[in-house]
């Protein structure tokens, strides 16, 4: 009694919280207009899925041109980033957005300006690099498997085709949950934001699996004892959200009684449809997108400053090519 009680009053402080329980995982759409190439998304799903991994092998090839090459790439992927930004601002969904439903989206504009900046920022960077890059000779030698002390190639072009796709996913998932009901590209929006999250989830698996046939090389050496209870909390946590984030949000669709999305297939929702919903948006869209920043942010800040402050080069040679 007592629990179905605090079930009820947590559900309804939840959603006092929103102002509106309005279709979180709406798929309510107008239809696409005419002329538009059948299943477009799912053909433009593909091209990022394809863009990430040729980027990830490239980035880690031998041949140090085809490794620059593949910088060039991470570089455009970023510009790519900042071109969709210009194009959406234009579309006039960032000033009138689907209805607010909890204070903090009033942030979701600003959000998506810093990841513009943020991207053009790492773009100018990877630039950079490429051009470096283009001028050396150095030929990798490194093995499918990982070696005691550095990923091998397998681990390399998975955490790198993971990192490109887990990043895009946080700008698009922020502008689709703003585009209004009665817009044609929101459920397109989606689809392409559920396939993707897929893609995340099968990296995920297949990862643990590979972890299980290679053994992961163990932290660096020249890691500090706090660094590295920091660099081994940080990596577990990042296991948790390739699992957590597509997992609720994948969830929270299915008890909202939306279908999910893998390309053109259509996942009926697993589960009844049920108020549940809110909790695992609650998580999905809230509580994991900014415990994303927190620790990405720290994960990203702490491989740079190994190599940038603490000249620790070894420490970001075992993943970055
Ligand atoms: C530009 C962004 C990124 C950079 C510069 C970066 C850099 C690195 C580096 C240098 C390592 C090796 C650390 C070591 O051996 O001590 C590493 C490992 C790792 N990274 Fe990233 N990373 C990035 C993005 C991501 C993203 C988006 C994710 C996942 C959502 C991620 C998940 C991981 C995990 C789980 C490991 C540990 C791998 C293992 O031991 O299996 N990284 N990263
Ligand atoms: C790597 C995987 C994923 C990441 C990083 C991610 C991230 C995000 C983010 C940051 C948002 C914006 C939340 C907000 O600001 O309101 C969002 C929204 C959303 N996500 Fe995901 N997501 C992932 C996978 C999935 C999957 C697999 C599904 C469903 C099968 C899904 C369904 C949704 C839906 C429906 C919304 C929009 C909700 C609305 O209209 O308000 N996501 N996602």
């Amino acid at each position: 009694m007592f629990v179905a009680e605090a079930r009820v009053l947590g559900l309804a402080l939840l959603g006092s919280v929103f102002a509106s329980q309005t279709a979180w995982a709406a798929e309510v759409s107008a239809p696409t207009p005419e002329g538009m190439l059948s299943h477009f998304e799912s053909w433009i799903a593909l091209a990022i899925v394809v863009f990430a991994f040729g980027a990830a092998w490239l980035l880690n090839h031998q041949a140090p041109k085809l490794r620059a090459t593949g910088t060039l790439l991470a570089a455009l992927g970023c510009f790519g980033v900042v071109w969709w930004f210009v194009g959406i601002l234009g579309s006039g969904v960032l000033d009138n957005p689907k209805p607010f439903q909890a204070p903090m989206d009033a942030l979701k504009p600003g959000i998506l300006w810093t990841q513009a900046i943020v991207a053009l920022l790492g773009g100018i960077t990877l630039l950079g690099v490429a051009n470096r890059q283009r001028k050396g000779t150095e030929v990798l030698e490194l093995s499918g498997a990982n070696e005691v002390d550095r990923y091998g190639r397998v681990s390399r072009v998975m955490h790198w085709a993971t990192a490109m796709l887990f990043i895009l996913m946080i700008p698009m998932g922020v502008f689709s949950s703003m585009i209004p009901e009665n817009v044609w590209y929101r459920t397109e929006y989606n689809i392409v934001h559920k396939t993707i999250g897929f893609i995340v989830l099968g990296l995920f698996a297949s990862r643990l699996l590979w972890n299980r046939k290679s053994k992961r090389p163990g932290l660096d050496p020249s890691l500090k004892p706090i660094e590295k209870r920091l660099a081994h909390g940080a990596h577990v946590a990042l296991y948790v959200l390739m699992f957590a984030v597509p997992f609720t949000g994948y969830v929270m669709t299915s008890l909202h009684g939306y279908p999910s999305f893998f390309f053109f297939i259509e996942l009926q929702p697993f589960l009844p449809e049920s108020e549940a919903y809110i909790v695992w948006g609650l998580f999905h869209k809230y509580i994991l997108q900014y415990l994303i920043y927190l620790i990405l942010g720290a994960h990203v800040l702490g491989a740079l400053k190994h190599h940038y402050i603490d000249k620790h080069q070894s420490a970001f040679k075992r993943m970055v090519s």
